[in-house]
């Protein structure tokens, strides 16, 4: 499955023209300060930048979740209303930065839960519309991509991206911060959700995936679950998540406490089957464009398994990998940031009748 990232909502020559004197006009200090604020999904995330560098990045999880065994998007999105204003509030503060300094506000229109994103997004419009600076709008998968950029060592291009997080599954080639092209992506449930839904057959809280990495360190993968045989560059979960089921429910059948005395071991054949699925693809993209490059990014980068696995690979193919720091790796707006600042750069602004969207690359 080929994707191209769609052109940004801009307006023409003219519209930019009119961004980048704004800009000029509105630099106090002769420094470019950026709030970036981020809700797609369960984290409400706000940072400040300042000449491209971050100075806050602020996120308020929400772990009301936990107790539903996954994310509840009306719940989401009235934790985000709570949240919001404070976050926003909290990061300027760290940063030590005033309203009256911003000069431009970049937000997350999607992919995302709808009634979250819509939060974030009137917020930021609305302050922007306030303070009469420039509203940018991000692309949530972009801004993981990008998230690469915020601190060195920085890829090179053209390099390879795998996103794994809770939402999402993908192979992006990227050729230049705003070209990026999906040469593959999950065709069922993504890696942090083929994690989180293993873990909820075995009893474990949501989200699972920090929980079976812990395990899996101190088991060895001795039950084996099958790798999917997928064309191209595209991935699947759902059969692992499906013989899982069937392996528990059977053994669980033999011996009511399989679970409890062999908790280590599933974990880690878990772990390992997920790792395989996505590193026997990453490596067969690599070969076939010539890719030594190598970013990793969203939450499930931060497994240790993938980044063992990673590591012993890279290092037999020769690959420079990139992993963003933790707090960069999960949702946050510091990534938001760092693909506003360079959208900024261009004197790109985006209309204030941007609208939140669910799915999709625009
Ligand atoms: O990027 P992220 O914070 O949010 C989404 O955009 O989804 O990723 C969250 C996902 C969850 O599915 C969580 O279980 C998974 O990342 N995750 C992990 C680990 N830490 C977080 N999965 C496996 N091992 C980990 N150490
Ligand atoms: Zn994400």
């Amino acid at each position: 499955m080929i994707g191209k990232f769609g052109q940004r909502q801009n307006g023409g020559t003219a519209e930019r023209q009119k961004g980048l004197n704004f800009y000029i006009c509105k630099m106090i200090d002769g420094n470019s300060y950026l709030l970036a604020i981020e809700s797609s999904c369960d984290d409400t995330s706000a940072a400040v930048m300042c000449n491209g560098v971050i100075l806050s990045n602020v996120i308020a999880s929400q772990a009301i979740h936990a107790q539903y065994g996954g994310i509840v998007p009306e719940v989401a999105s009235r934790m985000h209303q709570e949240n919001i204003a404070i976050v926003v509030d909290a990061a300027l503060k760290k940063a030590g930065v005033q309203v009256s300094q911003l000069n431009g506000i970049a937000c997350t229109a999607g992919p995302g839960l709808m009634g979250s994103l819509t939060v974030g997004l009137s917020f930021a419009k609305a302050m922007a519309l306030s303070l009469g600076i420039p509203f940018i709008s991000v692309n949530h998968m972009r801004a993981h991509v990008l998230s690469h950029f915020i601190d060195a060592p920085k890829p090179q291009f053209p390099f390879f991206n795998l996103t794994v997080s809770g939402g999402h599954t993908q192979i992006v080639l990227v050729r230049s911060y705003s070209d990026m092209e999906v040469l593959g992506q999950t065709l069922d449930d993504a890696a942090g959700e083929a994690f989180d839904k293993s873990g909820k057959i075995l009893g474990l809280p949501y989200p699972a995936g920090p929980i079976i990495d812990k395990h899996a360190r101190q088991g060895k993968p001795i039950y084996p679950f099958p790798i999917p045989h997928i064309e191209g560059l595209d991935f699947s979960f759902s059969g692992v998540k499906t013989a899982i089921l069937y392996f528990i429910r059977d053994e669980v059948r033999k011996d009511p406490d399989f679970i409890s005395k062999h908790i280590n071991d599933i974990c880690a054949s878990i772990q390992h089957t997920i790792v395989e699925i996505l590193v026997r693809k990453l490596t067969f993209a690599a070969q076939q464009y010539g890719i030594k490059e190598i970013g990793i990014a969203g939450g499930v980068a931060a497994n240790s398994g993938l980044r063992d696995k990673l590591t012993e690979v890279g290092r037999v193919n020769d690959w420079n990998l990139y992993f963003p720091a933790m707090q960069y790796c999960t949702d946050n707006a510091g990534m938001i940031a760092m693909a506003g600042w360079f959208e900024f750069l261009e004197g790109i602004e985006s209309p204030l009748d941007t609208k939140p969207f669910i799915r999709g690359m625009q």
